[in-house]
């Protein structure tokens, strides 16, 4: 009760000193706007009482931010770092905590926040919701391949939907790192290679974790992570060094955080490595000059995890001291399970190393989030057991993430039209060590889900009874457990269950055959030098072709795969990722045709590892090609430049036809509007979607330009025999580019403009722009 009333004198006092420091305005209407930051003046004047009445060590226990550590039904711990945050809690000194599981024990750990400490001020709780919660979105790396935005926002919105029910007010997503190396684990996290088609996914998933009010009790704030560059770890190995160029980081790194940023995200993270000699994490020109300046954010920057007391290990800093000096100065406002800004910034502060100023801006802008999303007006908001039990894993969310599911489904390969599957009369072998999996499918990233709850394609399979199913494992690909934290190990043995796949597959008419990565192969820490089917898998493939030719191959991986004989030799390939729950149910369904896949490839497939990097918007070099036999020019002696499948690719059951072409003219000022428009015709047998893609090229820039920029798409349903228009505009934003001191132009010249299917298949035209 005392700690209550203590908690209400705080706000009587922030509330007190608004309206006595301030106009009577303010108290009129919460919603003014200061006219030059932009923000709520009644929440800019709370925030100023506050700070008014904070001391230093408050100040930076807001800064602080500590990850789950004893069960806080249990009794208090006595020991180690448990009693140390515990202690730390109670003093005030900590902000925000991660990894909490549950209403229960976000209420206990916030009862101490509010009730305990001198001040009251409750705690954020931040949570890898990365795709979904309980019920599970498929990978973002698949969702990215439905190119449906509002599709991608709906299953932002449910997994802020669960977990905030569990307590959860701010969600680490989305990952909007660019990247363009598959030996790189993290990919399944992001939405590939392409910057436009990242900045668009990037904001459909602040809209649906942030909702349109961050105060309603579903909403929670957002976080674009991991600014920056962390995609470009050299050689696709996990916390490297990152060395590009201010080109590749102005064009290609850096619009989908932009892009964050004009959907309002609440808040950034940074990341674990160094730009070019500086750990971003205490990289000042990225997040005090462009975040902070440049793009004007106001939320708040969080540390990746103990980020920044390893800007020692990188020979950055000589201690935590200058660690901490390092990352505050830079723009890191919160440290997440460092023990660095708790340890020594008061310290800092109070001997004149770093200026009260700049932890005064941290803390506005943390506790700026806390106000925006309604904390200071009810820090039990998101804690109400009730509604906990009837949203996770709601009905309505599996059929909410079986939508999404399917829609990530790319179709590479199907020849003689073998799929989709006849419903009646078949012999079907299916066989693979994930054809009966209920954990891999729900993939890497799912620290509140459970074990074992993905519905397998065996079991979506088994739906359809029409045909007879013969389910046989072929081999293992792991071998015990596979986990979060530890490494996956793959059995390179035991080819014991082959004889028995084999025979299955002699006996039936179509084999169907589920291979790829298990789903712990990818995310965090998880980098690989080979991108075949690991294990025995190739071998079980090879050997199962000997005897049946009619494959279909179902793919479920984290990241491209380099499947050149795969895709040589099997009629039929499915790429269905990492689908999470619902995953045996969409695949069977578009095996069976009951779904009719749209889905396009957010990243090219390699034919080898040694083509890494690999993208699309390459640039064309002085030796694009040969004029002859010689072999000087841009090219390998031992693979072909080419993806096995580009950017932008995905096949459909019916086919499409692109006719009709139209721009309103070949000549345009610089700031005229260029109208666009194509035919697409659905020549094919089935209804279907489309994803119809916009393609530019700059022919001459002051900085090269690459051979093709995605400019544009739109999905669009067609019915069989029928025509749509589509139409697209191209203006002075879509035909510039960043030079390198980070400014934007348009140059007015000769370009080209594609429209297609994919990255490569595209009909062209050109225009100039002049002035
Ligand atoms: C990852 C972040 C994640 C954080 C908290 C780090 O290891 O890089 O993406 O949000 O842990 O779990």
């Amino acid at each position: 009760m005392r700690n209550t009333l203590k908690y209400i004198t705080i706000l009587l006092l922030s509330l007190f000193s608004i309206s006595s420091c301030k106009k009577s305005s303010t108290k009129q209407n919460n919603s003014l706007i200061h006219k030059t930051t932009g923000q709520k003046v009644e929440i800019e004047n709370k925030i100023d009482s506050l700070l008014h009445i904070m001391t230093i060590e408050e100040k930076v226990g807001q800064m602080n931010q500590y990850s789950d550590f004893w069960d806080v039904t249990g009794p208090a711990p006595k020991n180690g770092s448990a009693e140390i945050k515990y202690t730390h809690i109670k003093k005030g000194l900590v902000g925000a905590m991660l990894n909490v599981k549950g209403v229960e024990h976000v209420r206990a750990f916030q009862k101490i926040a509010v009730e305990d400490t001198r001040l009251g001020i409750p705690l954020l709780f931040g949570f890898d919701v990365i795709h979904g919660f309980k019920t599970l979105s498929p990978i973002p790396l698949a969702e990215a391949s439905s190119w449906d935005l509002d599709a991608i926002q709906k299953s932002a919105r449910v997994a802020a939907t669960e977990a905030s029910s569990a307590g959860i007010n701010w969600t680490f997503a989305p990952m909007v790192d660019i990247t363009r190396d598959a030996r790189w684990g993290r990919v399944m996290e992001g939405a590939g290679e392409d910057p436009f088609l990242a900045s668009k996914i990037a904001t459909a998933r602040i809209k649906g974790f942030q909702g349109d009010n961050l105060k309603a009790t579903n909403t929670i704030a957002a976080c674009a992570k991991h600014f920056a560059a962390y995609g470009f770890v050299e050689a696709g190995k996990e916390y490297n060094t990152v060395d590009i160029g201010a080109s590749t980081l102005h064009n290609i790194v850096l619009p989908p955080f932009e892009a964050a940023v004009q959907a309002d995200v609440k808040t950034f993270m940074n990341s674990f490595n160094e730009l070019n000699g500086i750990p971003v994490t205490g990289n000042s020109y990225l997040q005090r000059e462009i975040l902070k300046g440049k793009w004007n954010f106001q939320g708040f920057v969080v540390s990746d995890w103990a980020s920044i007391r390893e800007l020692i290990n990188w020979g950055h800093a000589k201690d935590s001291k200058e660690a901490s000096k390092i990352a505050v100065n830079a723009g890191s406002d919160m440290d997440m399970e460092g023990y660095a800004y708790v340890e020594e910034l008061a310290k800092l502060v109070k001997n004149g190393d770093v200026k009260e100023s700049i932890i005064d801006d941290a803390v506005r802008r943390i506790l700026r989030v806390k106000f925006e999303l309604g904390l200071f007006d009810n820090p039990y908001k998101y804690c109400d057991i009730k509604n906990e039990k009837n949203t996770l894993y709601n009905p309505k969310h599996q059929e909410a993430v079986l939508y999404i599911a399917k829609k990530s489904i790319v179709l590479l390969k199907n020849e003689n039209n073998i799929l989709p599957l006849k419903k009646e009369g078949q012999k079907i072998a299916l066989i693979g060590a994930l054809a009966a999996d209920k954990n891999s499918p729900l993939g890497s990233w799912r620290i509140a889900s459970d074990d074992n709850t993905a519905v397998s394609v065996l079991e979506g399979m088994q739906k359809y009874d029409g045909n007879t199913l013969n389910y046989q494992k072929g081999v293992d690909l792991i071998i015990g457990q596979a986990s979060f934290v530890n490494e996956v190990v793959i059995n390179q043995n035991d080819k014991s269950k082959f004889p028995e796949a084999i025979k299955a597959a002699k006996e039936s008419d179509i084999v169907v055959m589920v291979l790829g990565e298990h789903g712990f192969q990818s995310g965090e820490g998880r980098s690989r030098t080979s991108l075949g089917l690991p294990g025995l898998q190739q071998e079980l493939l090879e050997a199962i072709f000997k005897v049946n030719k009619n494959i279909v191959l179902v793919l479920n991986n984290g990241r491209p795969l380099a499947i050149e004989w795969a895709t040589k030799n099997i009629p039929a390939i499915v790429e269905a990722w990492q689908l999470g729950s619902q995953s045996g149910n969409a695949i069977a369904e578009v095996l069976y045709g009951d779904y009719n896949p749209s889905g396009k490839l957010p990243m090219s497939f390699p034919r080898n590892v040694g083509q890494l990097p690999l993208y699309y918007n390459y640039k064309n070099t002085g030796r694009p090609s040969n004029d002859g036999d010689n072999v000087f020019w841009s090219h390998y002696s031992d693979s072909k430049n080419t993806p096995l499948f580009p950017f932008g690719f995905g096949l459909s059951y019916t086919k499409f036809k692109y006719s009709n072409f139209k721009i309103n003219g070949s000549k345009f000022k610089l700031n005229e509007t260029i109208e666009l428009s194509i035919d697409v015709t659905n020549t094919g047998n089935f209804d279907g979607k489309e994803v119809v893609q916009l393609y530019i090229r700059d022919l001459v820039g002051s900085i090269t330009r690459p051979v093709k920029e995605l400019k544009g798409f739109e999905l669009i349903a067609i019915k069989k025999g029928e025509t749509k228009t589509v139409n697209f505009v191209l203006n002075k934003n879509l035909l510039g580019f960043y030079n390198n001191d980070g400014d934007f132009i348009t140059e007015v010249g000769d370009f080209k403009v594609y429209i297609g299917s994919n990255s490569v298949d595209t009909i062209e035209k050109e225009i100039e722009l002049i002035n």
